[in-house]
């Protein structure tokens, strides 16, 4: 399973595009059990009601028997070929006694409920069931999305916003797709698209497709209140839970965050996840969310210093999260083995468990040690170059660009020991280090002496012979 470098290569060749087809989930046809309020579709000795002032669209696929039916002041049927109704005299054998059903009230699903979506990579995964997870607010349509109502179905979607209109890419309804706005408006305005879509806000379509490989920002953060709206949290039992950008609530899991440079393709790491890891048996309870993000980067930890985009990738397990913590490890192993080829130049992860790769040794902890390293030795040369200043340091004659330095020439060659580095001023001093070499207790009258091979200095706060010094 894990020997895939040719399927990676084709799914190279294939994965260009970044966007994804988000399909409604509820639909209102006549032939789904869950929108009849008795859970079954009304047969032949049943009296079959439609509540009146609904508006509604009923797909209906085939032909049905029903004993009365009543129906709304505003609705429609779309009828499949083949499909209708017809009255049956006397009793249908292989129906029950004969009930009232009500068709259920679809007035209320709202747009950006996050969890009447289903997203995929393309047309044919999500015929297929090949479903993708997302953080909440990606589990509503993007900007870059192509929206899906099932072909045979009929829905009803409330899309009241507080926006103003509904960016996407393209709208499919009853199998055909609308790219255009002017033609999707017309439909709106026609029958079915009035009983179909409810509420306030205009649809944009024809967004551009997201140009950029490496992903796009879905442009949902502006909707998160309305989306996190329907949403509940469920309640944790993790030591230490996470909040991933874009979610409407704290998880159990892991996090890792990918940094890329150009040659990043989003699409084709999701299928490498998926094909590397979360096709293993051991992780097939995992849900695994990828997308771009925009985090405020920190000079320091504390100074704001713009955002800066990069790839989250969210992982749960639907438990304490130690699976996720496991797989997290792996693909934070993957990305610094293979990162070159994939255009990743860094990546790290965060666990609920509390563990996060910075105590493994991550890049996170190696950036943090190089910019302390750094600073520490840009703090060491300004201090060595305010003591040259006043004349508190003292450098040998053979060192030519440190002696440019110097007002007065009365440099002496120590010529010391071969010593590469600094020693610690505290212990630089004879009495607290008896057994200190000879040539360092020779030059205790320079708090800083400088040899052809290296720097010893003397911290002048602990040097009572300060004063000697300017011979
Ligand atoms: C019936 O509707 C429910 C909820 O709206 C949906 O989850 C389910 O997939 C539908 N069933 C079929 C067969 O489409």
């Amino acid at each position: 399973m894990l020997k895939t470098p040719d399927m990676l290569l084709f799914f190279c060749l294939v994965g260009a595009a970044a966007a994804l087809h988000k399909q409604w989930i509820p639909d209102t046809n006549y032939e789904n059990k869950t929108n009849w309020d008795k859970e079954n579709v009304p047969c032949g000795n049943d009296i079959v009601q439609f509540p009146a002032q609904r508006k509604v669209s009923v797909f209906v696929e085939t032909m049905h028997a029903v004993q009365e039916m009543k129906l709304p002041v505003d609705g429609e049927f779309i009828l499949n070929s083949g499909a209708g109704f017809y009255v049956v005299r006397g009793q249908d054998s292989g129906c029950g006694a004969g009930v009232t059903t009500q068709f259920k009230d679809s007035e209320s699903l709202q747009w950006f409920n996050p969890a009447l979506w289903q997203a995929a990579a393309t047309l044919d995964d999500l015929q297929r069931g090949n479903f993708l997870f997302s953080v909440h607010e990606e589990s509503v349509p993007c900007q870059y999305d192509d929206v899906v109502f099932k072909a045979r179905s009929s829905f009803r979607v409330d899309t009241s916003s507080s926006q103003s209109s509904i960016p996407v890419k393209s709208v499919s309804v009853l199998g055909k797709k609308f790219d255009s706005g002017s033609e999707f408006s017309h439909y709106l305005s026609s029958r079915s698209g009035q009983l179909q879509f409810q509420g306030s806000s205009a649809f944009s379509i024809g967004n551009q497709e997201c140009g950029d490989p490496s992903g796009c920002d879905c442009g949902n953060s502006v909707n998160h209140q309305q989306i996190c709206n329907s949403v509940t949290c469920a309640s944790l039992s993790c030591k230490k839970p996470l909040l991933p950008v874009g979610h409407c609530c704290d998880v159990c899991g892991a996090i890792v965050t990918v940094q890329y440079a150009a040659g990043f393709n989003l699409q084709t790491y999701r299928q490498r996840i998926h094909h590397l890891f979360l096709v293993l048996p051991q992780y097939n309870s995992i849900q695994l969310g990828m997308s771009k993000v925009f985090k405020s980067q920190r000079l320091m930890g504390v100074i704001p210093s713009g955002t800066s985009p990069e790839i989250q990738v969210l992982i749960l397990d639907g438990e304490k999260g130690t699976l996720s913590e496991v797989l997290a490890r792996d693909i934070v192993k993957d990305a610094h083995s293979h990162g070159p080829n994939l255009g990743i130049t860094g990546a790290e992860f965060q666990a609920s468990s509390g563990s996060s790769s910075d105590q493994t040794g991550g890049s996170a902890g190696m950036v943090a040690g190089v910019v302390f390293g750094v600073l520490i030795m840009i703090t060491l040369i300004i201090i060595m170059v305010v003591l040259i200043r006043k004349g508190v340091i003292q450098t040998p004659s053979s060192l030519p660009s440190l002696s440019s330095f110097m007002k007065s020439s009365d440099v002496t060659d120590l010529g010391g020991p071969l010593d590469h580095g600094f020693d610690n001023p505290i212990f630089d001093q004879p009495n607290m280090l008896p057994d200190i070499p000879v040539v360092y207790a020779t030059e205790t009258n320079n708090s800083i002496s400088m040899t052809q091979t290296g720097v010893h200095f003397v911290n002048p706060v602990y040097d009572e012979n300060e004063t000697d010094f300017n011979a």
